[in-house]
């Protein structure tokens, strides 16, 4: 009998603590701490976020790669089951075998869920000088296919083939993207990046999706540059680009250059958008030398993170924590060493968790 109530009263506070997150409106978001620095970067995000009050929770999984029926290596049951069920990620970096072992799990993943857009938005940083003051654009870089579709075959003795795949579909989709993107942030101008004079069907395949696309969003401005031209006038003069919209491999690249413009890639943040959800991941390396040491940088996972909570229409706590971030790092006394400072994470973390606290 007692037994019996006593179960009764946990059943019942459990269902009230589901009821409440219900109506707070908590959400679970899934948490992929990753390798090297992962773990610690992380932990700092989610101080964060607690400190914040941002009503949501985390379901971390990993993603260790386990061999399958198949014999090959892939990502976990759980953690496929995990974001299926929470729509919404957030990724520490994972370590990428060079040329051997199994296939990058972070492509995995962004091919697993169909995450076709992949957004980088890469702004100045006041009180982080760079070369470059007022740097904003950002890159949308279509993230499943293109150079990147693991086609490749060895004809003959010392010779290989690598095939770049375009379809009408993911070109279209990811053109249609920057177009939605750009009006729904305020932004004024699409450009897309292709090589169409050489790769004349691939890329001019692409283009004539984004120039469709163009036509059927004519608010927006549109125009079409070499991704050599982009590269050079980017590195001149960034203020000439808005949202740059171009295939796989072109986004990867153009990517880390922009992210070098504004202070490297500890400070930049990346969405991979799909229809069904979104991942949202910190690009730089695992680290292995610092790891464990407390002296990684976790603003790019913190700022991914913001992104995500945007997307979640939670701009007030996106704001907060941005708000608290970029005042650190503007005061400049605990950044971390990637940054030129002789902060720890854990001094770093606080720094933002106090400014938060204090607002
Ligand atoms: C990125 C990274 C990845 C890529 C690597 C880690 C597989 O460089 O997200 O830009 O090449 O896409
Ligand atoms: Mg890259």
């Amino acid at each position: 009998m007692a037994a019996s109530r006593r179960t009764a009263s946990l059943l019942k506070s459990l269902i009230g603590s589901q009821l409440r997150h219900y109506s707070e409106g908590v959400r679970t978001v899934t948490l992929i701490p990753g390798d090297g620095i992962g773990p610690e970067i992380s932990a700092a995000v989610q101080k964060i976020f607690t400190v914040a009050q941002v009503p949501i929770e985390w379901e971390v999984v990993s993603v260790t790669p386990v061999k399958g029926p198949d014999g090959k290596f892939g990502i976990p049951q759980a953690a496929i089951d995990s974001v299926n069920k929470n729509t919404i990620g957030l990724k520490g970096p994972l370590m990428t075998p060079v040329g051997k072992g199994h296939r990058s799990l972070n492509l995995a993943l962004r091919k697993e869920f169909n995450l076709y857009a992949n957004v980088r938005p890469c702004k100045s940083i006041e009180g982080y000088k760079t070369l470059y003051d007022d740097v904003d654009v950002v890159t949308i870089r279509e993230n499943t296919e293109g150079e990147y579709s693991g086609i490749e075959h060895e004809i003959v003795d010392g010779v290989v083939q690598s095939i770049k795949l375009i379809t009408e579909g993911a070109s279209r989709r990811v053109a249609e993207f920057a177009f939605d993107y750009a009006r729904n942030n305020g932004r004024q101008k699409v450009t897309a990046v292709h090589k169409a004079n050489i790769m004349r069907m691939s890329d001019g395949l692409f283009l004539r999706c984004c120039r469709e696309a163009a036509e059927k969003n004519p608010d927006i401005r549109f125009e079409e540059r070499y991704l050599d031209t982009v590269c050079l006038n980017m590195v001149q003069d960034p203020g000439m680009y808005d949202v740059l919209v171009m295939p796989n491999l072109y986004g990867d690249i153009l990517s880390d250059l922009c992210a070098g413009l504004v202070g490297g890639l500890g400070l930049t943040p990346s969405g991979n958008i799909g229809t069904q959800g979104a991942i949202f991941e910190s690009v730089h390396g695992t680290a292995p030398d610092i790891a464990g040491q407390d002296k990684a940088n976790p603003t790019a996972l913190l700022l991914s993170a913001v992104m995500m909570l945007r997307y979640m229409n939670l701009p007030e706590h996106a704001a907060k924590i941005e708000r608290a971030c970029y005042a650190t790092i503007k005061e400049g006394k605990y950044l971390t060493a990637d940054l030129g400072g002789k902060g720890k994470c854990s001094e770093y973390t606080d720094e933002i968790c106090q400014k938060i606290s204090a607002e």
